[in-house]
């Protein structure tokens, strides 16, 4: 990583402008939103999608909140029913999250949502994230904009002091509004407490409480995507019956990264095991990953499917 600081941009129409080169052009920006700063990319892309992680340096590759301008929008990635209108109609835009049925052939990363068949969308309210989403014509994934295990960012410069070089390029639209991460809603359990309140929730339809609330803590999610069949970590070659996901110089049926590049094979991880999964063969193997940078989080996941 260089020595360089980020750059920091005050919002406005050249800020956006660069900023949404940046996304389109497969990179991360850093940028408010109603709750805390986010860390973008766009959410179709999986190594524009793999930086994110590499960047937060997440030891676990928690699924995360894709960003769209409307119910339209978010309609064409996700399942909605009455209870999900009737929360979206009266909370969005706002620091409201819906965790719903992802919808075939939507197009996100398999690393946005983990490997999971349902997806956290969110419409934000706060006019930097917006213009965003306007000028690049992407759905944008972003987790909080901090280092892992870090308290999340409600201005720019916490950006800088956490991630620093890690995140090239900083909208700046000074302090956020809710400064608490927006509320998490699967079905009518509330997963994670945010700014929209159980009572607020109450007054659409009748919630809970959820019995997994920190979902956002590392190695807590119970719903991991994991494969069906035995998995073999630190494989140099395939036994008979195993399908090799290689890495680097071992080369597999399947290769993560054949350069040995953490963030490509981040990148095609979950998309590779599935593979794995749906080939003929009855057991996987996966040769081994570096543990440094983004490897780390890739070994944590390895590591949670072998034991299954
Ligand atoms: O306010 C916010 O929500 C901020 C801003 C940037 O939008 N974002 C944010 O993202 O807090 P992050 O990645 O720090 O938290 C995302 C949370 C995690 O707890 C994750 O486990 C949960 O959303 N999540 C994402 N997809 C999920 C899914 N399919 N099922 C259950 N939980 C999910
Ligand atoms: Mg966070």
């Amino acid at each position: 990583m260089s020595a360089q600081l980020p750059e920091i941009r005050r919002y406005g129409t050249a800020a956006i402008a660069a900023a949404a080169a940046a996304i389109r052009a497969g990179g991360i920006v850093a940028v408010p939103t109603e709750t805390v700063y986010g860390l973008a990319a766009d959410a179709r892309d999986s190594r524009a999608v793999a930086r994110i992680y590499a960047a937060k340096g997440r030891p676990s590759f928690n699924p995360l909140i894709v960003h769209v301008l409307d119910l339209d929008a978010a309609e064409a990635l996700a399942v909605f029913d009455g209870d999900a209108r009737a929360l979206a109609g009266r909370f969005w835009p706002g620091p409201l999250t819906l965790v719903l049925p992802l919808r075939a052939g939507a197009g996100v990363a398999s690393l946005v949502t983990a490997g999971l068949d349902t997806i956290a969308l969110r419409v934000p309210a706060h006019r930097a994230i917006r213009s965003l989403l306007a000028a690049s014509g992407a759905p944008l994934a972003a987790p909080s904009a901090n280092a892992s295990n870090a308290i999340s960012p409600t201005r720019a410069e916490h950006v800088a002091a956490s991630l620093g070089a890690a995140v090239p390029l900083i909208l700046d639209d000074g302090a956020t509004h809710a400064g608490v991460e927006s509320t998490i809603v699967a079905g009518r359990t509330i997963l994670r407490p945010g700014p929209v309140t159980a009572e607020m929730l109450g007054e659409v339809l009748p919630v809970a409480p959820g019995t997994t609330a920190h979902v956002s803590a590392p190695g807590q999610l119970a719903t991991h995507y994991a494969p069906r069949k035995p998995l073999r970590l630190e494989a140099v070659a395939p036994e008979v019956d195993e399908w090799l996901i290689g890495y680097g110089a071992v080369a597999g049926d399947d290769t993560l990264s054949a350069a040995g590049d953490p963030v490509e094979a981040a990148a095609r991880l979950f998309d590779s095991l599935h593979r794995a999964d749906a080939s003929a063969r009855a057991r996987i193997a996966v040769a081994p990953v570096p543990e440094a940078g983004v490897g780390v989080a890739i070994n944590d996941r390895l590591r949670r499917a072998a034991r299954r």
